[in-house]
């Protein structure tokens, strides 16, 4: 089994490509290519792209992730009903192999994309209570506008089999539990699994995959992270102003990664996140059981709505 670095970008399938760019592009996106089916969406980070849009009905495709090395490709190329390796004909180049996941969605494992030159956002230091002169005798402007963000930090799935999508990806990415969260009451009804990347001592985000339980199959969120606070208030802000676009929840602090986040829907109800300052874990840290009361609170902003928890797009 290999282990993925992390996660690197999603695919969706829309209609408009104009519509898809204009969302991405408030959302806070900068186009890197576009052709007369496919838009390609960068962050500030050096991944050639991080989103993007093929030209048809609506629909999730999937989500491709990082492998740390060229032999851990050909092992993935090895697995059961894995595709070949094939080079990625997109920006960035690299090589690819497709697998696909018991939802019937494409997990892509890459390798060898080029990197782009890092999107360089000026930011300020922020006093605080306890220290107030973190930034004494400067003078803070920050231009109003959408967010930055900076690269795709995780997605969620939802699953009618829980336990099965969960050891999928668990099995086929190396993924680890962070938490799993149950029905008050009943340990043994987990309702949703939060998996990180397994990087050893080395620290990564709370959560890079997460399954969640329901009635139906389809994508939850795609998650992106963004520069700081500001900037997850400011794309609230610009994409409030624009009053074309659907909130559906936020602004709040999780309490399982403890991300301070904002959730918008796109043109065709998929939900983007903005998120800063993920918990960071490592192999020291075991998994947790946490009962559903307490894990899918915020610990500030509104409670999670019913809409969201529901949510999934085909
Ligand atoms: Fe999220």
């Amino acid at each position: 089994m290999i282990k993925v670095r992390d996660i690197v970008f999603g695919r969706l399938q829309s209609p408009d490509l104009d519509l898809a760019e204009e969302f991405l592009t408030d959302f806070g996106m900068i186009r890197v290519e576009r052709t007369a089916d496919r838009l390609y969406m960068r962050g500030t980070d050096p991944e050639p792209f991080i989103h993007v849009t093929h030209l048809g009905e609506p629909r999730f495709i999937g989500l491709a992730f990082n492998a740390r090395s060229e032999e851990d490709l050909r092992t993935v190329a090895a697995s059961e009903g894995a595709s070949d390796i094939e080079d990625l004909d997109e920006p960035g180049g690299g090589k690819r192999v497709r697998l696909t996941d018991p939802h019937g969605y494409q997990v892509e494992v890459v390798w060898g994309r080029k990197p782009v030159d890092p999107v360089d956002v000026s930011r300020f230091a922020v006093n605080t209570g306890a220290e107030k002169d973190l930034r004494a005798g400067e003078l803070t402007r920050i231009g109003a506008g959408p967010s930055h963000v900076k690269r795709l930090g995780h997605a969620v799935i939802m699953t009618t089999d829980l336990r099965g999508g969960t050891n999928w990806y668990r099995e086929n990415l190396g993924l680890v539990s962070s938490d799993e969260v149950y029905v008050e009451g009943d340990p043994n009804k987990v309702i949703a699994t939060f998996n990180r990347v397994d990087a050893g001592p080395e620290y990564v985000d709370h959560h890079t995959f997460l399954c969640v339980d329901g009635d139906k199959v389809g994508l939850n969120h795609l998650a992106f992270e963004v520069q700081d606070i500001d900037d997850v208030f400011m794309g609230h802000a610009h994409l409030h102003s624009r009053e074309k676009y659907d909130h559906i929840w936020g602004t709040g602090r999780h309490v399982l990664g403890s991300q301070v986040f904002d959730y918008w829907l796109d043109p065709w109800d998929r939900v983007h996140e903005h998120w800063t300052d993920s918990d960071r874990l490592n192999d020291r840290n075991p998994p947790n059981l946490v009962p559903a009361e307490e894990g899918f609170q915020s610990q500030w902003g509104e409670a999670v709505p019913e809409r969201f928890i529901g949510h999934a797009t085909p």
